[in-house]
């Protein structure tokens, strides 16, 4: 694919969604992560749009992952969220797993916030913390940049210093203040999955400086970084990484972690997006 072939069908997506949402200017875009999804329902005058009606948009496989861009008012906030998302073990090419965050960007959103299920390897984390993520380590085996630079979307070599804004991770934190909600904080190591880690491969991991693994979220900051979209990211510790506890890592107590902690992961979304709102 050449680049200009990128930008004109990151376009065309961004023109679908304004044709179903006339007039509609998101402020902010939000990526809900398995069992994530349900804070969308809450948005006040919303547009519904499956992923199946916007072109090139790729759609999910995976259990937990609804496959609907979701536009409207967060307590008078305009902001585009995605209900499920892809991800790279699905058979993605790297440039569609991070087509939809380059559509929200491309949409004009000032603020990126993705959220995550992920494996705990902090060994002071506990299943159904919620972790922001300060920074990340890319060890998925790619990038969603590879391919020829579009100029017009950002820069061939993008600087990924402050990859999550240090004042958005302030407004976090005084936001789980605010909620007396106890939140974490740490890296974020993204492998490509699908399997689940070793024990030996949390070692590493624990040496290499992670405190939470999992299989998605880094392709849509370095797009956001690429764009100069800034990016806020929380974790929901939905299990302890493998060799940390007798029990199995199985999807279904990802999703049930996810879903047990949904209502404190609306509050402390709630609160954020609000304080927020308030400095874009
Ligand atoms: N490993 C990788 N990805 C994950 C995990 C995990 O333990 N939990 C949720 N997503």
């Amino acid at each position: 694919m050449g680049s200009s072939d990128l930008l004109s069908r990151v376009d065309a997506c961004v023109a679908t969604i304004r044709q179903k949402a006339p007039g509609f200017a998101p402020k902010v875009g939000l990526i809900l992560g398995s069992g994530l999804g349900a804070f969308a329902d809450s948005l006040e005058r919303a547009v519904v749009i499956p992923y199946s009606e916007l072109p090139d948009f790729p759609r999910s496989s995976v259990v937990g992952h609804a496959g609907k861009l979701v536009l409207g008012f967060h307590q008078g906030l305009p902001v585009v969220t995605m209900q499920g998302r892809v991800h790279f073990y699905e058979g993605y090419e790297p440039w569609q797993v991070g087509f939809p965050a380059r559509v929200l960007c491309r949409l004009g959103i000032k603020a990126l916030v993705v959220t995550n299920a992920a494996g705990g390897i902090n060994t002071n984390f506990q299943v159904g913390d919620l972790m922001a993520i300060t920074d990340h380590l890319n060890l998925a085996g790619y990038n969603p940049l590879v391919g020829p630079n579009e100029d017009a979307l950002g820069p061939r070599f993008p600087d990924m210093s402050h990859a999550y804004d240090p004042a958005f991770l302030e407004t976090l934190r005084a936001a789980a203040k605010t909620e007396q909600v106890a939140i974490r904080e740490g890296v974020y190591v993204s492998l490509s999955g699908p399997s689940y880690e070793t024990p030996a491969e949390i070692r590493m991991l624990r040496t290499l400086g992670a405190d939470a693994v999992g299989m998605s979220t880094v392709p849509e900051v370095i797009v956001a970084a690429h764009m100069g979209v800034k990016v806020a990211g929380i974790s929901c510790i939905t299990n302890l990484a493998a060799g940390l506890s007798k029990q199995k890592l199985s999807h279904t107590e990802v999703s049930e972690t996810a879903d047990r902690v949904k209502d404190v992961f609306s509050r402390l979304l709630t609160r954020f997006l609000s304080n927020l709102g308030k400095s874009l």
